[in-house]
């Protein structure tokens, strides 16, 4: 096996690095392709151009042991044996995803491969997407040299090396036994389960998988209103409702809702394919509208506390979509900025990781009026109230004195409940959790 060579497309993006520096673990020589020239020139120094926990150690090991190599000439993949594509797919204006970055991927591929080699598609694709590439791989009489196989990706920022390393599952779909064998064989480590499927098997599985988990958390924060109104504290309730196995404890935390590049775009998707084939998709719509939801509700408790948001000073402590990454794509903190400043609020932003000067600058071209803070004690100072919408751990162990001094008004407007609201409340805030 460790003889094979693997290349990836799109090897300078957060699967595909992930993939690619992983693999070069595992021993294989991997070759790491991507378009963005200034990207693999840093990742040949190096760099890494995102934030993923122990991605850069791997990185650096597999220059060293020289299995890994970063590449913008499409050339270094003219022998591998197999190709991960890991390109993006991103929402098209009808919500249904842009597959052109794969068809152009595997166009590349084939022109310098002349192989037999296997195309794996890692990203989330609509249903039927492998089984119309291999038809057109057919039709240009290739089929002989190139076997498509869908092995969808399950890694979630943050947690992507060890959900690589330690996969809750492999699936593998495809019409070619020994290819999709091959796939699997490249790592599975034996505690994990195999699917081995058709084509638009694994393809669903990806999307119910992304859509289930967008569900679990709508559903939570449906409860979490009613909670609310009676007031209840949605954390009980969903250790109550986790401790039942058949339910699990995972995916119930009630707050601002879900975001970032995978779990809002595949359901948009998925919903865009049901309209497609004709079909309702009443459940995964109601799971967007919540989502929604919670994010204008949001901004609503910010005007419980203080009134009409026209002049006021806000502080709001995260950007990323979730800690543990610099992530700022689709987070659900640039809607919320945006009303907030569509309503005359003046807004100070904080972020320990998604607040570098690259990210500043895209920011401030679509927001001018917004300031930064270089800390949680530096955003709350003077403010009317602050706002927590990212649950970095940093601001669960903010001092609470400190914090109350700091601010003008003491109130603490919790997207994330990451307090309790009688510890908040004996400390002489004014504390407004989700659902809490
Ligand atoms: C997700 C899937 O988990 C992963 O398997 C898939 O491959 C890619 O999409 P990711 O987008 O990295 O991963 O983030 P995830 O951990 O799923 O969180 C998504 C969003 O849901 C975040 O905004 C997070 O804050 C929010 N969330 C998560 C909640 O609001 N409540 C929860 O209980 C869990």
């Amino acid at each position: 096996m460790w003889g094979y060579k693997l290349g990836i497309m799109g090897g300078g993006g957060h699967i595909g690095l992930v993939h690619a520096a992983c693999l070069a673990f595992l021993g294989y020589r991997v070759a790491a392709y991507d378009l963005d020239t200034a990207k693999i020139k840093s990742l040949k120094q190096g760099i890494i151009p995102l934030y993923e926990p122990g991605l850069e150690k791997l990185v650096h090991e597999g220059i060293k042991t020289g299995l890994l190599g970063f590449t913008n000439h499409i050339n270094s993949l003219r022998d591998v044996d197999i190709a991960y594509i890991c390109v993006g797919t991103p929402a098209l204006p009808d919500g249904l995803a842009d597959i052109s970055q794969v068809e152009n991927a595997l166009e590349e591929l084939v022109q310098v491969n002349k192989g037999p080699f296997i195309a794996v598609i890692k990203c989330t694709v609509p249903v039927g997407t492998n089984r119309k590439l291999s038809r057109r791989i057919k039709d240009i009489g290739l089929s002989h040299k190139i076997s498509i196989v869908s092995n969808p990706e399950f890694l979630a920022e943050g947690t992507g090396i060890e959900d690589f390393l330690k996969p809750s599952r492999i699936v593998v779909g495809g019409v070619d036994r020994e290819a999709v064998a091959k796939v699997a064989a490249i790592h599975t480590p034996p505690s994990a389960p195999v699917i081995h499927t058709g084509w638009e098997n694994a393809e669903l599985i990806k999307h119910a998988s992304n859509a289930f988990l967008a569900t679990k958390i709508s559903f939570i924060n449906e409860i979490a209103s009613l909670s609310e109104a009676q007031e209840g504290d949605i954390t009980i309730i969903s250790k109550g409702i986790g401790l039942d196995p058949r339910i699990g404890p995972y995916f119930l935390e009630a707050g601002v809702g879900f975001s970032g590049p995978c779990l809002e775009k595949d359901l948009l998707s998925l919903i865009n394919q049901y309209n497609a084939a004709g079909e309702e998709a009443p459940i995964l719509k109601a799971t967007l509208y919540v989502n929604n939801q919670r994010r204008r509700q949001i901004v609503k408790n910010l005007e419980k506390a203080l009134g009409n948001l026209n002049g006021k000073n806000v502080g709001v402590l995260g950007l990323a979509f979730k800690p543990g990454t610099d992530d700022l794509r689709d987070s659900h903190s640039i809607p919320v900025i945006r009303h907030l400043l569509s309503l005359g609020t003046v807004v100070t932003v904080h972020d320990p990781m998604a607040a570098n000067e690259a990210k500043k600058a895209w920011l401030m071209r679509q927001f001018p009026g917004i300031l930064w803070a270089s800390s949680p004690y530096f955003a709350a100072e003077g403010k009317d109230a602050l706002l927590i919408l990212t649950a970095w751990p940093e601001y669960q162990e903010m001092d609470l004195d400190i914090l109350k001094q700091k601010l003008a008004r003491p109130i603490l407007v919790d997207g994330r409940n990451l307090f309790k609201r009688v510890q908040m409340e004996e400390q002489g805030f004014e504390y407004i959790g989700m659902g809490i």
